[in-house]
């Protein structure tokens, strides 16, 4: 089955405010590709906190959407869109509201449907859009990764709306356990690129830590044991961080690795996607592409972390649902992926 759709609306209108990326981008249906893009990270703002300030990230949010829609209209050359789609959840609640007040608004002046997104599904059909996915490649079903700051989810994707989700962490997010490595190491936020940039230079022989959860069955993830871990570590040897981060992530890709490769034999599935903001981790690629008899699909860098993209791309491709009447505005802090359908009969 090809994941391509067709539809008589050409251009949706993509806007991400679920966490601390402001994101905008025109998705045009027809040619199954972003025409114009922008986003603004609020990254420098939340920075000198150690991590994300929810109020804050909600007004920045309100003082950045309107002028980056306007200008990634302009890029297009368009006056407006055919559709507009938002990311209604999960995520930042006073952050998602921005963006479905947003998109709710403009869908009533411009008399469009409105689409509410699901983030996650954002990340994990992002593949689709460029990189070593093309759509016409990817066949169903197939395996996702999904392995954010929020998220850390093995999803079995059987179709566009059709989630089986096989595992989830019970505690922090991969994401979540490499910015809190790397704020008990003393370095900056987001921890992810920090840590394995530091990771560069430690030994791998001189330290091993836990890989949780893996030396029983399943395909759940604990990640907090981890963080534990790493702080006793530190306590113990306060000029071994280098050392102490290759450890970190060195039990996290494994971890991942073999969760991973049960998911692929669970499912009898030989192709895995991986999407989220950690599936910028190079050792984490590395390790992934070595999965014997597997196709392993990255999404660009740039499409791994949050982005506007996704969500005009996953609007596109709901566009089956543009029924929805703009008045209906939708944010969930929480969002069960497997509560989501196929397109003409989701709702939030
Ligand atoms: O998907 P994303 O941009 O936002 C969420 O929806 O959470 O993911 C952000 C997360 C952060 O926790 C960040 O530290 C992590 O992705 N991350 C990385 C890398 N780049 C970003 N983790 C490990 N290695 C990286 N290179
Ligand atoms: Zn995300």
């Amino acid at each position: 089955m090809s994941l391509r759709h067709n539809t008589a609306m050409p251009t949706v209108l993509g806007i991400e405010t679920s966490c601390d990326e402001t994101g905008v981008a025109i998705f045009d249906t027809d040619r199954g590709a972003i025409v114009a893009e922008r986003l603004y990270s609020q990254i420098e703002l939340h920075a000198q906190h150690g991590g994300v300030v929810p109020e804050l990230a909600s007004r920045d949010h309100v003082k950045k959407l309107a002028p980056l829609i306007e200008q990634t209209l302009a890029d297009a050359g368009l006056p407006r869109t055919d559709a507009i789609a938002y990311t209604a959840g999960p995520g930042l609640l006073g952050a998602l509201l921005v963006g479905a007040g947003v998109a709710v608004g403009l869908g009533n002046a411009w008399g469009v449907p409105v689409i509410p997104v699901h983030h996650m599904e954002g990340h994990l059909l992002a593949p689709l859009l460029g990189g070593d996915a093309p759509a016409q490649n990817l066949q169903f079903p197939f395996v996702a990764l999904l392995v954010s700051g929020g998220h850390t989810l093995l999803v079995l994707v059987r179709g566009l709306g059709d989630y089986a989700v096989l595992g989830e962490s019970r505690d922090d997010a991969v994401g979540e356990a490499f910015d809190k490595t790397a704020k008990l190491l003393g370095l900056g936020y987001p921890g992810g690129p920090a840590v394995a940039k530091l990771a560069l230079g430690g030994d791998p022989e001189r330290f091993r830590l836990p890989r949780p959860m893996t030396d029983r069955p399943g395909l759940e993830f604990s990640f907090s044991g981890l963080k534990t871990a790493v702080y006793t570590l530190h306590q113990k040897h306060p000029d071994a961080a280098a050392d102490i981060a290759i450890a970190f992530e060195l039990a996290v890709v494994e971890t991942l690795l073999i969760k991973c490769r049960r998911a692929l034999e669970q499912t009898d599935c030989d192709t895995l996607v991986v999407a989220g903001g950690v599936a910028a981790n190079q050792r984490l690629r590395e390790g992934l592409n070595g999965l014997p008899g597997t196709r392993v699909l990255f999404p660009p860098p740039a499409l791994c972390t949050d982005n506007g993209a996704m969500i005009a791309h996953v609007g596109g491709l709901r566009l089956a649902d543009g029924v929805c009447p703009a008045t209906d505005m939708a944010a969930r802090a929480r969002w069960p992926l497997d509560a989501l359908q196929a397109p003409g009969t989701s709702a939030p």
